[in-house]
């Protein structure tokens, strides 16, 4: 708690502490439940005798502002509308990339897009194994980690990235980020791209492309078909742009794999004109029909693929983790920037996810969960079928894809789905550009009901068929 006093003016100072205080909890600075420091700690911070604290707070306590017990230390007390006041405060703009960002923090809801299933989580073991990390942290001495991460677990998917997506790297060619977001502004740092002109795919991952943006980067957003992106377009509307970020595993959010022909002419573009590409791999090998293709990095020969990799979709959102597989020649200048502007999460959190690589539960856990994912899209496209048309359902990466005619206020039934504890992607805003922009609702495959599925999806059909 930040709190100023005034020495040399008249109001005394144990009146000034309780004014301070007071006003802070009418703002909803401090909120109702919040703890206070003890009288002695906070008398310590402001230099001033204990008794003055002690005269601030029985004035507090007086008024009912807050709550003193042996037990649980002094806290606020409540007072429910200071909470409704901090709520309001806390609402983004309609409309605005903040709110965006609110709406998909919010949840669990169903068909909540990019989150994984509760049900297929591991949980006691992964309780088990990051309790075990944490007390390896605290016993560790208490030094500076290696900003390029944990040895560990750079060594654990380097080999994982051999096998699983065709990738031969070395572990120092791995550096640990704190999920693919910070992995993309790490790289744009490092390669001194602020500025220049990126490709991005159209629809495409809204946060990547307010990511670009936000570090001065002009966007060329490129139409996306059966084949991927199109690299033919970008080479003609955009040969002079300086980096590419694709998903060419399974296009976020339609689906398509990017064929061997678009990934030749992709790298031979970037080795010919110096751009870079970034390859968002962040499903890695979670593909639910068939096998999943090789990384774009794989082909590589030039040196010209930053691959970022995330724990995200495959484990849990919440460890904030992921991965750059960096290109040889440029390991220290990434390794400079990332200690410098992007050092990675803590190690107890890397000790954990090395060793449940190590001990086989990654791979046990991916071949469960796309197991328990193809079932559960199954069964949601079943459903589905009984209200709309089975050409305009598409099975897209972890999602299913209802098309919807051309203008359809798919925002506004996303919305309203809200309400009911749904919580559909609607296909526009995934649109950099208007021109091709299409309507859709994007259904998660991981967080469809296994129990309500049948009402879930009669209550969806009800609101779609309301608004066309
Ligand atoms: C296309 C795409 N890339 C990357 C991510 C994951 O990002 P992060 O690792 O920052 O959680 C997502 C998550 O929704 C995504 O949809």
């Amino acid at each position: 708690m930040e709190l100023s006093i005034d020495r040399s003016a008249r109001i005394p100072l144990a009146e000034q502490i309780r004014q301070r205080i007071a006003a802070a909890i009418e703002s909803g600075a401090l909120e109702p439940g919040a703890r206070l420091p003890s009288w002695q700690d906070l008398a310590a911070q402001l230099g001033v005798a204990r008794g003055t604290v002690r005269t601030a707070y029985e004035r507090l306590d007086a008024a009912q502002l807050i709550v003193a017990s042996r037990a649980a230390g002094t806290l606020v007390a409540q007072r429910p509308r200071a909470r409704a006041r901090a709520r309001e405060a806390q609402r983004a703009d309609p409309g605005s990339f903040l709110e965006t960002y609110q709406e998909m923090t919010q949840g669990p809801a169903f068909f909540q897009m990019g989150v994984p299933a509760a049900e297929t989580l591991p949980k006691t073991l992964l309780a088990r194994i990051r309790a075990h990390a944490i007390r390896a942290e605290i016993g560790a001495a208490p030094i500076y980690p290696d900003p390029r991460g944990e040895p560990g677990l750079r060594q654990e998917i380097a080999g994982y990235l051999a096998v699983a997506r065709g990738i031969d790297c070395s572990p120092s060619q791995i550096i640990i980020t704190g999920g693919y977001g910070a992995g993309l502004g790490l790289a744009l740092r490092a390669l001194g791209l602020e500025g220049q002109k990126a490709w991005i795919e159209d629809p495409g991952f809204p946060f990547a492309r307010k990511g670009l943006e936000l570090a001065r980067m002009s966007v060329a957003p490129i139409p996306v078909d059966a084949g991927g992106i199109d690299i033919d377009h970008g080479l003609r509307h955009a040969p002079d742009a300086k980096l590419a970020v694709v998903t060419p595993g399974q296009q976020a959010p339609l689906g398509p794999t990017l064929t061997l022909e678009r990934r030749l002419k992709l790298l031979d573009w970037a080795a010919a004109s110096g751009a870079w590409i970034v390859e968002d791999d962040y499903l890695s090998e979670l593909q639910l029909t068939g096998r999943a293709a090789p990384a774009l990095a794989s082909l590589d020969r030039a040196g010209r693929v930053i691959h970022i990799g995330s724990f995200s979709k495959t484990i849990t959102p919440a460890l904030r983790l992921g991965f750059i597989v960096v290109p040889a020649g440029l390991m220290a200048t990434f390794a400079e920037a990332a200690a410098c502007l992007a050092p990675p999460p803590g190690p107890a959190v890397q000790l954990a996810i090395a060793r449940f690589m190590q001990e086989g539960h990654y791979l046990r856990h991916l071949r469960r969960t796309k197991r328990a994912y193809a079932a559960k899209r199954d069964d949601l496209l079943t459903q589905l079928r009984r209200h709309f048309d089975a050409d305009h359902l598409i099975a897209t990466g972890l999602a299913v894809l209802l098309r919807l005619p051309d203008g359809a206020p798919d925002l506004a039934m996303a919305r309203e789905a809200l309400a009911f504890g749904m919580f559909p992607a609607p296909l526009s805003a995934w649109y950099a550009s208007a021109r091709g922009r299409r309507s859709g609702l994007l259904l998660g495959v991981a967080t469809s009901p296994a129990r309500e599925l049948a009402r879930s999806c009669d209550r969806l059909a009800d609101i779609v068929k309301r608004f066309v």
